[in-house]
């Protein structure tokens, strides 16, 4: 694969070296662009003796105007590593002020950002916000490690292994567009079910997981239809989002656009019960205490399980307590491909949380655990299994 290999300017700098070494040593094609600062740590020479190529260092010492241009559209991947503080608010701003982030802005394919600063830096909320902006944008982001830094401070800042970068490069790599020409139906969020014209129950999600699987489903080349239930989230970008509130609504829509779907995710936390005859009036509080007669809701996970045909189908459970076993139990009960569960009750991963920390139990009988991540991570991870799923069970049906 050819690969644009970004260098910042940071004293992890030299490690990038071995990152462009291990690349070619796998027999990918390193294209190497440094930043002004990133050659006050190390020469352009290094990059170019390993890569057998020119290093790219300035927008104005280059053969021709347009070269960045026909660079990004050459390479497949770009990596930065190191990340700076700097560089990464560039990014995330869009601002194009020397070759490297000029070639980000003109670069459409995937790209795997290794941040390496000082833990102050790193925890600064500008920071923070920078990353996550580039989360959203489908970047992959190679955590930094805790340790021992050049600053003399002990924290998280340390740029990630070079086996560790060249591995996520890789996995990205191979994720690439692979649902391209797939519909990907997705459901997302609560649903809310009236009480009368101003109450309703409904379930705690926030649903960013269900958002980050519509992300990442399209940014690796699907259609997806996002069926979501009342949040506080922004549309994303190139998802059709349809909006519903009560269970009720989300199965006639979940049935309506099944037809195109290879795949359905039901990550939505759809509410269990409903009142069947909702007052048209407000209910006025002239009773002690009320009590109040509520009637299931269509289960439309368990519904799809019963006409799914060929789809490959993935279900949620959100559980307090005996994760594995509800997970094995709503995965046969439902007939499901694939049921994630997650652990909720907690502040750290879960409901409003950005990072989550989740277990696969699949129909081939295998549990895996994916550890905490966030969420982006984990949507690319489940479409990751969800395809090896596929392909298996294909294979074991002869088909
Ligand atoms: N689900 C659904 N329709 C419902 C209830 C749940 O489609 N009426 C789906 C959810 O979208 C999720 C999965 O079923 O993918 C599991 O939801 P959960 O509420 O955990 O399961 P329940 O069947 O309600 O099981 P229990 O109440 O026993 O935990």
């Amino acid at each position: 694969m050819k690969i644009i290999l970004g260098v910042g300017g940071g004293i992890a700098a030299y490690k990038s070296a071995e990152i462009a070494r291990l690349l070619m040593q796998e027999g990918h094609a390193v294209q190497a662009v440094m930043t002004r600062a990133a050659q006050e740590f190390i020469s352009p020479l290094t990059f170019a003796a390993l890569t057998g190529r020119k290093t790219l260092t300035d927008l104005f010492a280059i053969e021709s105007a347009i070269e960045h241009i026909s660079v990004a559209q050459e390479n497949e991947l770009m990596a930065i590593a190191p990340a700076t503080a700097d560089l990464i608010a560039r990014l995330a701003h869009g601002l194009a002020d020397d070759f490297l982030t000029t070639l980000y802005l003109a670069f459409t394919g995937p790209v795997v950002v290794a941040p390496s600063m000082n833990s102050n830096m790193w925890r600064h909320a500008a920071t923070q916000a920078n990353l996550e902006t580039l989360r959203r944008r489908g970047h992959r982001i190679v955590e930094p490690d805790s340790g021992y830094l050049a600053c003399g401070m002990t924290g998280p800042g340390r740029l990630a292994d070079p086996g560790a970068i060249v591995e996520a490069i890789e996995r990205e790599s191979r994720r690439g567009r692979d649902l391209d020409g797939e519909t990907v139906l997705i459901t997302a969020g609560p649903t809310q079910e009236p009480l009368d014209p101003v109450r309703y129950i409904s379930n705690r999600s926030s649903g960013k997981m269900g958002y980050a699987l519509a992300e990442a489903a399209a940014a690796r080349g699907a259609r997806v239809i996002l069926i979501s239930g009342p949040v506080h989230l922004a549309p994303p970008r190139g998802v059709e989002v349809i909006s519903v509130r009560t269970a009720a609504e989300m199965r006639e829509k979940v049935l309506e656009n099944l037809a195109p779907a290879g795949i359905v995710v039901k990550a939505a936390a759809v509410a269990d019960f409903h009142l069947s005859k909702v007052p048209e009036q407000k209910v006025k509080k002239t009773a002690a205490r009320m009590s109040l007669e509520l009637d299931p809701t269509p289960d439309i996970l368990a519904e799809l399980g019963r006409k799914k045909g060929d789809r490959l189908l993935i279900g949620f459970a959100a559980e307090t307590q005996n994760l594995h076993q509800e997970a094995r139990r709503k995965l046969e009960s439902k007939n499901c491909d694939m049921v994630v569960g997650n652990l909720v009750g907690g502040s750290e991963t879960g409901f409003e949380s950005d990072e989550n920390e989740v277990v696969l139990a699949l129909s081939t009988g295998e549990l895996l655990s994916l550890p905490r991540a966030p969420k982006r991570e984990i949507a690319d991870r489940i479409f990751d299994e969800a395809l090896k799923l596929r392909l298996a069970l294909h294979a074991a049906d002869g088909r």
